[in-house]
């Protein structure tokens, strides 16, 4: 009897460690931008997060991720990102391009995966902007604050989406993909932003 690895893994678990280069790399790139050095590196931060963000609610706006996706309506973090901005009197730059055009379901889940994860390691980002910024979740760093009912809550019922029966294991190849695509994404506005390669 043959019995398929793939399928006795779960998809959170899957996505966690086959993405887990792509986080590595993440870190590099925050370190070789300094986004805490100053306020001006931290608003190259929030122009990348906020065009991130704006490719994540483009997603939002299909009926069909909306279905996959419990509480969309209180995750993603373009708004926060935009009165970050504000906040610190930095303009966005033109760009109209939207990475995630195209996406569809089951990719798009991938593309949310990276972006609810990333609220989990702006706890300590958060610290961060706090202590070396003096930025706070209603000045500047709206983009890293929690939910208001806690980031573990809200990640853990993500999870359960993911791993529950309405995703079959045929389309979780397409959900890393997904991850990857947006990681990637993610790594792209960080180097132009950041400047750095
Ligand atoms: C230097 C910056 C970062 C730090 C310090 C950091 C830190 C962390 C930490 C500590 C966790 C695990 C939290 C837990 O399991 O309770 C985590 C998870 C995660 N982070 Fe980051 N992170 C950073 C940047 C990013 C970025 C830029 C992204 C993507 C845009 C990202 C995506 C994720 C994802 C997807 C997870 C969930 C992993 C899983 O499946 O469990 N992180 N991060």
């Amino acid at each position: 009897m043959t019995i398929a690895i793939a399928e006795r893994h779960s998809l959170s678990l899957r996505l966690k460690t086959e993405t887990s280069a792509q986080h590595e790399r993440m870190h590099n790139l925050m370190e070789g931008g300094q986004p805490f050095a100053s306020r001006e590196n931290y608003v190259r931060y929030v122009v990348a997060q906020y065009f991130f963000q704006r490719d994540i609610e483009h997603l939002f706006a299909n009926p069909q991720v909306q279905a996959a996706v419990p509480d969309f309506d209180v995750r993603g973090r373009q708004e926060a990102s935009r009165a970050d901005l504000d906040d610190l009197g930095a303009t966005l730059p033109q760009d109209d391009f939207i990475a995630s055009a195209g996406v569809t379901m089951p990719e798009a889940l991938g593309w949310v995966y990276v972006s609810e994860g990333s609220t989990l390691g702006a706890a300590f980002l958060l610290k961060e902007a706090q202590a070396r910024l003096d930025l706070s979740p209603d000045f500047g760093a709206r983009n890293l604050a929690a939910y208001p009912e806690g980031r573990a809550a809200v990640w853990r019922r993500f999870v359960a989406a993911l791993d529950g029966e309405a995703i079959t294991p045929e389309e979780h190849d397409a959900v890393v993909a997904g991850a990857h695509a947006a990681y990637n994404r993610f790594g792209a506005l960080l180097q132009h932003y950041f400047q750095i390669s």
